[in-house]
């Protein structure tokens, strides 16, 4: 069974294409490239055992998509494909809006014309905004602090109306969000990881920065919040469990037929704060990682973690690997791909 990944040379799209091939499923790369290398596309060869197909071209280009749906036979398309910096989205915000808004337009408007309508799409917990109460459900109310989170929420409301409108004809929308915690971790082989381009953005890219070398300190936002050590908690998730999620919401989609629009979050619910990430980091690698307290920073809670029952009774998943497995995997991807798959 044929599953589009878009954005599948990413972070998580080239993890989850490994869980997809081990699951049976046949993973199909869809990706411009303007954040991942194609080198990731011999590394899942040499995970998988296999070549996986790869369309390159941008989801906002119709044409493109009409023929990568008219050349393979897709069961589902799980979208992953976009922009995903809190920063960059408040420098640029029409870059936000148009690839990720604008882009998931062009890709449901070609699956409406390929007659598919399985989609599961990659959410995120920034969903939540920052006033919702740690573990937090499915059903908090909803709301976003910049374009990035904007986009998330907008597109969340645009799939739903989606499975609203066609829920009167057959065949009908069978449509998830998933609410994506903090992934973080790599795969075990050392060959695929996060491989971001400049400056990290994310707590664990960051911290293996410095511990090899790159960067002199991290900077801890806020030590004096109403935590065990003062540090904020977040609920980091590895990103192979993260994976393992998508194909249990994937399997939940294919079983029926009736159109729905379901949410599940992607997490733990399990906090950790930033210096037990540290911790676990330096027990994992063995170097120091030096860190100099600032100022919390603006819109930053004490703590989200995810409320896991619903995607543990409809799932029937649950994330499995904990913070020593996920530092020890960074640690292994990071020491021996210093400069990522450049
Ligand atoms: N990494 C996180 O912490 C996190 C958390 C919550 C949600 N998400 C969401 O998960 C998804 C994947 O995140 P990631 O961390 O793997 O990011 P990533 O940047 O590593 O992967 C995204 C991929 O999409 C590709 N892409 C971007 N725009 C495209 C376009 N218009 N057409 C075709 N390909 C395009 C990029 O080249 C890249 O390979 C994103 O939608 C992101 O918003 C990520």
């Amino acid at each position: 069974m044929k599953i589009l990944v878009t954005g599948g040379a990413g972070y998580i799209g080239s993890h989850l294409c490994v869980a997809l091939a081990e699951a049976g499923f046949q993973p199909v790369v869809l990706d411009d490239f303007s954040n991942s290398r194609p080198a990731v596309i011999d590394r899942l060869a040499a995970i998988i055992g296999a070549p996986t197909p790869v369309a390159i071209g941008d989801i906002s280009d119709a044409a493109f998509l009409d023929r990568v749906f008219a050349e393979h036979e897709f069961a589902a398309v799980m979208h992953l494909a976009g922009v995903k910096s809190v920063a960059e989205s408040c420098r640029l915000p029409l870059l936000y809006y148009q690839n990720n808004i604008g882009g998931t337009l062009s890709l449901c408007a070609a699956m409406q014309r390929a007659g598919i309508r399985r989609l599961l799409f990659s959410s995120s917990a920034t969903v939540y905004g920052a006033a919702a109460r740690s573990p937090v459900r499915e059903d908090a109310p909803l709301s976003a602090a910049n374009p990035y989170g904007r986009s998330k929420l907008m597109i969340e409301r645009l799939l739903a109306d989606l499975v609203a409108a066609e829920a009167a004809h057959l065949p009908v929308w069978r449509v998830a969000a998933l609410r994506y915690f903090n992934p973080v971790g790599a795969h075990p082989s050392g060959l695929l990881g996060e491989d971001p381009l400049g400056t990290p953005n994310n707590l664990v890219p960051y911290i293996a920065d410095v511990a090899l070398g790159r960067r002199p300190h991290l900077n801890v936002y806020g030590n004096t919040y109403a935590t065990r050590d003062g540090t904020g908690i977040r609920d980091y998730i590895h990103v192979m469990d993260l994976a393992e999620g998508h194909v249990a919401a994937l399997r939940y989609l294919l079983r029926a037929n009736d159109g729905g629009y379901f949410v599940w979050n992607l997490g733990t619910g399990r906090g950790s704060t930033v210096l037990e990430v540290v911790a676990a980091f330096v027990r994992s690698s063995g170097r120091s990682v030096p860190c100099v307290m600032a100022p919390m920073r603006p819109g930053d809670v004490a703590e989200s973690c995810a409320h896991v029952g619903r995607a543990q009774a409809e799932l029937g998943w649950r994330a499995r690997r904990d913070l020593d497995e996920m530092m020890a995997d960074v640690w292994r991807w990071r020491s021996a791909n210093a400069d990522g798959m450049r």
